[in-house]
């Protein structure tokens, strides 16, 4: 400690170490003062949105025959697909309706699905009007930070201390014996951190098994296996222009005007389809697959001349609930299925004028013609 106070500028260092140190460790309380502020909207109580939630939660009250509302209506979208309305979308769908309309819906449920769910509900008006308080907040707050992101976060900044410790240690304190102690935890740390930056970025840029959630619970596998309707009929377009378009809610409405309700999400996932179609809406579908502006992709050509299946690039859509993106859809994953993948060269009009190519099959030369033959590798082909 001696040997330091007779560095020039050393009780500067010392107070900005304390500072940087009391920063990360007060950090995590700002962060949890925050978060636990509520807004309170419209002039509710408080205390209301607090009972209610704690009713919703299941906390409440104590001896109750029914499941709570929380244990199907999830209020962080859970990794795994869940049917069910989530708690956001409730609140949404009767945030400008009165007690009395939820009410209604909630004890007097329709269709099978909720008949089958809402069993034993024996809920006093005051309890279902402090739900619907805490909904009606709910739906103007949103469910809040999800914890992980928050862990991340502090782990990231915990490594940060880790690395200032070390290097101040090194530079200036030298008070660990051992030199390789601070050096081995500033490698540690730091290659760390390196990693959790680099996996961020990596999400930001490519999305291979980019799996978003959809506005509405539409399923690939109950449309396309268990009532066997073809890609086709919805994706028409793919195989006669660049995209493979994604149906209106027109195309939907050519069934859902008789099927109304689902085995699995009940009413609820096709009421949407229905009130955004008669509201004259589209549905604003995510989109998961996609390329940057300086690459050309057509459909047309893979699927119209190519005579490729959707399965080879987007793979086993039709057993996916939630569409996910399979392959990274990179530069080296064209260029590499372009040197593989044969084409039907002789009998495809598409290659008439490749008289060079015919000839080179015709004395054997070639003995079959892959798709980087016809130029599908010419950087042209892909970059303007
Ligand atoms: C056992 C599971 C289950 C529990 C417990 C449950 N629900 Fe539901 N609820 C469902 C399902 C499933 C649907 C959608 C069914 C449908 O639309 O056909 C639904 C639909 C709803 C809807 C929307 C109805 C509509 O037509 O728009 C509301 C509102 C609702 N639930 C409120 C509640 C509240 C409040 C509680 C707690 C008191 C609760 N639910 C508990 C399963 C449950
Ligand atoms: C009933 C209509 C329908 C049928 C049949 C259908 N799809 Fe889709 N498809 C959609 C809708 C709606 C979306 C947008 C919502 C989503 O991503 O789930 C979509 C999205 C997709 C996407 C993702 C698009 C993006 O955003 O990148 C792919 C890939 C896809 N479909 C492939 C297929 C394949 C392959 C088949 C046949 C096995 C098929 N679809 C059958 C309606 C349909
Ligand atoms: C050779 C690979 C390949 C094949 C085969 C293929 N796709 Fe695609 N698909 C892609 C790529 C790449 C994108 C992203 C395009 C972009 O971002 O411009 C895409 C995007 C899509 C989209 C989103 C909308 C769009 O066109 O950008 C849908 C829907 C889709 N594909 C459906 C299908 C269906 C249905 C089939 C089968 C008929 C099919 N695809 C066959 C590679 C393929
Ligand atoms: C060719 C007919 C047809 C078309 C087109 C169609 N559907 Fe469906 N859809 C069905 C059938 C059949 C069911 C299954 C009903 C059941 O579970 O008994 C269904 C079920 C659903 C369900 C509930 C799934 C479940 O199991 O709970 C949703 C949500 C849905 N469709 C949305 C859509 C959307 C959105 C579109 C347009 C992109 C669409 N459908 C186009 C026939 C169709
Ligand atoms: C599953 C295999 C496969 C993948 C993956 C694939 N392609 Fe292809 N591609 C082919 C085949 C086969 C042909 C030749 C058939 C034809 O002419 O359409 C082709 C042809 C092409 C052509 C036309 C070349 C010409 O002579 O006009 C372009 C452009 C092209 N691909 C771009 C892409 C891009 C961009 C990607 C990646 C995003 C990609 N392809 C991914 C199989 C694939
Ligand atoms: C079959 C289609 C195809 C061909 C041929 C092709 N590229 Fe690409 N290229 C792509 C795709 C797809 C991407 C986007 C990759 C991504 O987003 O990771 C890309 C990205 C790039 C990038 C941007 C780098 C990056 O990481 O985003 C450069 C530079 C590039 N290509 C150069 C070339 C050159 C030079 C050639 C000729 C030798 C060539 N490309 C041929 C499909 C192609």
């Amino acid at each position: 400690m001696k040997r330091y106070f007779d560095v020039d500028g050393g009780k500067f260092l010392i107070r900005f170490t304390i500072f940087v140190f009391s920063f990360f460790l007060f950090h995590p309380l700002i962060i949890l003062a925050e978060t636990s502020e509520t807004v309170v909207t419209g002039g509710l109580s408080k205390q209301d949105i607090n009972r209610g939630k704690r009713f919703f939660m299941g906390l409440l009250p104590f001896e109750r025959n029914h499941e709570s509302c929380v244990s199907c209506h999830y209020i962080n979208a859970p990794d795994t697909l869940n049917w069910n309305p989530s708690a956001m979308d409730i609140a949404l769908k009767f945030a400008g309706k009165d007690t009395a309309a939820f009410r209604q819906v909630v004890m007097e449920p329709s269709g099978r699905v909720m008949t089958a769910s809402h069993v034993n509900f024996d809920i006093s008006n005051e309890d279902l009007h402090t739900i619907k308080v805490y909904l009606d907040h709910l739906a103007v707050t949103g469910p809040g930070m999800q914890k992980p992101s928050i862990n991340r976060l502090l782990l990231f900044l915990l490594l940060g201390v880790l690395i200032t410790w070390a290097l101040l240690d090194l530079i200036f304190f030298k008070k660990v014996k051992y030199k390789f102690i601070p050096v081995l935890i500033f490698i540690g740390a730091f290659g760390y951190q390196l990693s959790m930056l680099y996996e961020e970025a990596v999400k930001l840029g490519r999305s291979q098994y980019y799996q978003p959630d959809q506005p509405i619970k539409f399923s690939h596998k109950v449309h396309a296996t268990d009532n066997q309707i073809d890609c086709m009929y919805c994706h028409h377009t793919a195989p006669e222009s660049k995209t493979a378009n994604i149906p209106s809610t027109e195309l939907c409405m050519n069934c859902h005007i008789v099927v109304r309700e689902g085995t699995h999400s009940g009413r609820f996932e096709i009421d949407k389809l229905v009130q955004a179609h008669d509201e004259g809406r589209s549905v604003e579908w995510v989109r998961i697959h996609h390329l940057p502006d300086h690459v050309f992709f057509s459909h047309a050509q893979h699927v119209g001349v190519g005579k490729l299946d959707c399965a080879q690039c987007h793979g086993e859509v039709e057993q996916m609930h939630i569409v996910r993106q399979v392959n990274d859809l990179s530069m080296g994953w064209c260029l590499e299925c372009h040197r593989e993948t044969q084409v039907d060269f002789v009998d495809n009009d598409y290659y008439k004028t490749f008289e060079a190519l015919h000839k080179e099959l015709a004395s054997g030369k070639k003995d079959s013609i892959v798709a980087a033959d016809i130029g599908a590798n010419d950087c042209a082909k892909c970059h303007y």
